[in-house]
């Protein structure tokens, strides 16, 4: 078994898609944002069930999409502890396990390239497979100039953490620029320019001298990463117009929304599951459909049905959901329907903030948009 190698070529990171052949159980290592979609028709290709989301460290060159994928598939968010993603589910520390079906990741604590970095290990079958992120890259190392970043620390997690590991074991980088796209840990142990034979005098030196230029999305990457890529931009009430999408007729804000369909012009589709719908309130007179249903997040199969006979011909549909996410997906099943969709920004609950806490940043019940408990 191997896992299976994506690319984002705008920021050169490789993400990995890992599985259980029996089960199809499947976990993701760092997402990229924009590769949403492409991951997302690798998991039905495969026909995957996504169960973890997980990353390696807060990127500062890309925006993850663990949080929007854990929206559309059900999926667990994980990350490690010290990296101070508070949205993630899961909180790694060394040694922590992951399961997926019969399958097994193990978090390995690296920290240097940042504090929090973490490497994991996949022991399928006989051949062992270890993630490494930024801390050991082919021929390299992730660099230790920003971040909490320490040479001396990511010196100790090369040589004595991964270096200790069999030589055979496949190393999968969490970037390559040149498109190589694995080594062992022999071959890195052997001749990694960077520390193979290296003192750690010498790494350091090596380190120091780098002088690289500041991560282009430094500013912008990391406080997104910090809330799994989560971005309260979504122009919420000031957008008093639709913007245009693909896949769908387009994104509205909750008020709008809410103006066509106190209009009599759309159908207001809340796709939420039930139970959400039941705990977390609802809106009175909405249609109550799911587009996934607990237990597991599983795609409700009278979702065809239900919204074919919830949207009469000439009118369109609004689909709400918990933060704008699950609604996409659900809008672009409508139209795929011929059924003119719209996603409600924000969706209920709008996004979270740093403590995970939902409904200050924005959604239906933030703008005063009636809903009603219990
Ligand atoms: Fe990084």
């Amino acid at each position: 078994m191997k896992p299976i190698q994506l690319f984002d070529p705008a920021s050169s990171t490789y993400t990995y898609v890992l599985f259980d052949e029996s089960s199809r159980e499947a976990l993701i290592i760092d997402p990229v944002d924009e590769q949403l979609e492409r991951d997302l028709q690798v998991l039905r290709e495969y026909g995957l069930k996504l169960v973890w989301a997980v990353e390696t460290h807060a990127h500062a060159d890309h925006i993850t999409s663990a949080g929007r994928l854990a929206e559309h598939t059900g999926a667990q968010t994980a990350a490690p502890e010290a990296c101070g993603i508070r949205t993630a589910a899961i909180q790694l520390t060394d040694g922590s396990t992951l399961k997926f079906g019969d399958q097994t990741l193990r978090a390995l604590h690296t920290p240097g390239h940042t504090a929090g970095s973490m490497s994991y290990l996949w022991q399928a079958g006989e051949q062992p497979h270890v993630f490494t992120g930024d801390t050991l890259l082919i021929n390299g190392c992730g660099r230790t100039d920003f971040q909490s970043g320490s040479a001396e620390a990511l010196y100790h997690s090369l040589t004595q953490v991964l270096f200790a590991l069999p030589d055979d074991t496949l190393v999968w980088p969490g970037h390559d620029y040149q498109g190589r796209t694995h080594s062992t840990i022999g071959a890195e142990k052997a001749g990694n320019a960077r520390v193979a034979g290296k003192t750690l005098a010498e790494f350091k030196a090596i380190m120091d001298t780098l002088n690289l230029p500041k991560p282009r999305r430094i500013d912008e990457a990391v406080p997104a990463n910090l809330s799994s890529g989560l971005r309260h931009d979504a122009d919420g009430a000031a957008l008093l117009s639709v913007r245009p999408a693909v896949g769908y007729a387009g994104d509205v804000s909750p008020q709008l929304a809410y103006d066509w369909w106190k209009a009599g012009a759309a159908v207001l589709v809340d796709v939420r599951t039930d139970a959400e719908r039941e705990w977390v309130g609802f809106v009175p007179e909405a249609v109550g459909l799911a587009w996934k249903q607990w237990p597991g997040m599983a795609l409700n199969p009278g979702f065809d049905d239900g919204i074919r006979a919830a949207v009469p011909p000439g009118k369109k549909a609004v689909l709400l959901c918990r933060s704008g996410v699950r609604s996409i997906a659900a809008a672009k099943r409508a139209t795929e329907l011929g059924i003119e969709a719209y996603n409600i920004l924000e969706g209920f609950e709008g996004d979270p903030d740093e403590q995970a806490h939902r409904g200050g940043r924005g959604g239906w019940r933030y703008h005063g948009l009636p809903w009603r408990q219990g």
